[in-house]
């Protein structure tokens, strides 16, 4: 069921002008190798991110002040005041080109609040583009490749969509070719899991000797996804936050099983967890995984999605274009 928040950090006022609604995608990581610990808080990461069409909308109004609400899946978790991940955007890119921040962030929730797949982070990069164009700053994509990554880890690729590689702590990225579409189920569960306690729980297990290095990005998936070769892409999926995660959620290991004995080629957690995220040969699959996880009563909600899709950074060109 939909729910509608008050706002917290500030009151609905008049507001000015047409809204502009940008769609922010969510995430899945076709790999994730989780490196050592650096001396910033942050582990040096190898991945490959791929964008799907399970997505946010972000919808920017102008307003007399900073406003955030949401409605949609999970909405009740969603912070509305300063560190609500969009609202911090709105207010970099104000300090940026030096205007006040005042717009109305509108979020409809789609991606699982919490739930390893960008959620907060695309909300961002969509507040991110929707703001540059309301308030006409029109900053180069490096600008804004940069103030994302100021934000978050994840940020840079919400921006930008589509399937890329990421290094450093995933912000440094490079688009990578993908032939034909992916067609996704993702199974979210009841409740969210916390980013930094998943890593601890990584560094600890590797601590107690449970965990070795996981492996490199192979070129297996890249010629896989460069072929449209999806039973090679299932194959050569790998997730190093796995163990952390099924040591927090042991029950997800069953979620896995239902999602590969109704057909899915490939089952695995998409980012730091929880959600649950399967690789399907088709449409018809995808709906009776999504049968099957629907009446296993093990989820919150299912989703099929497919990627890849393309980031906020499209919209904006068709913004400029139009302009
Ligand atoms: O960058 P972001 O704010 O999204 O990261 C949230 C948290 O996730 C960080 O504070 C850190 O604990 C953890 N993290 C990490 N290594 C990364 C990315 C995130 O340890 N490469």
């Amino acid at each position: 069921m939909d729910t509608r928040l008050a706002c917290s950090i500030g009151q609905p006022t008049r507001e000015h002008g047409a809204p502009l609604v940008i769609t922010a995608p969510g995430k899945v990581n076709l790999h994730l190798s989780i490196g050592p610990l650096r001396s910033d808080g942050y582990h040096e990461l190898v991945t490959l991110f791929h964008a799907v069409s399970l997505a946010d909308e972000v919808v920017l109004t102008k307003s007399e002040q900073l406003v955030v609400t949401a409605e949609g899946e999970g909405a009740d978790r969603v912070p509305l005041d300063e560190t609500n991940l969009a609202a911090r955007a709105a207010q970099l890119l104000a300090r940026e080109i030096g205007v006040a921040p005042n717009v109305h962030l509108h979020l409809r929730k789609r991606i699982p609040v919490a739930g390893g797949m960008a959620g907060g982070s695309a909300d961002a990069a969509a507040t991110l583009v929707g703001c540059d164009s309301l308030w006409g700053a029109n900053l180069p994509t490096a600008r804004l490749l940069d103030l994302a990554a100021e934000l978050g880890s994840d940020v840079p690729f919400t921006l930008l969509g589509g399937t890329a590689t990421g290094l450093g702590r995933g912000e440094k990225l490079t688009p990578v070719g993908v032939a034909g579409a992916l067609q996704w189920v993702f199974a979210v569960a009841k409740t969210g899991l916390s980013t930094p306690a998943v890593y601890q729980e990584s560094d600890r297990l590797r601590k107690t000797g449970r965990l070795g290095p996981g492996p490199a990005l192979s070129q297996h998936l890249l010629d896989a996804l460069s072929a449209g070769d999806v039973r090679a892409v299932g194959a050569a999926l790998h997730n190093d936050a796995e163990p952390a995660v099924y040591s927090l959620r042991p029950e997800l290991r069953q979620v896995l099983r239902v999602g590969k004995d109704a057909g899915a080629i490939a089952g695995l957690i998409s980012g730091t967890g929880p959600t649950c995220a399967f690789l399907v040969e088709d449409l018809m699959i995808a709906r009776r995984v999504e049968s099957a996880l629907t009446t296993s009563l093990l989820c919150r909600k299912v989703r099929v999605a497919h990627g890849p899709v393309l980031g906020p950074l499209a919209m904006r060109e068709a913004l400029q274009r139009d302009a």
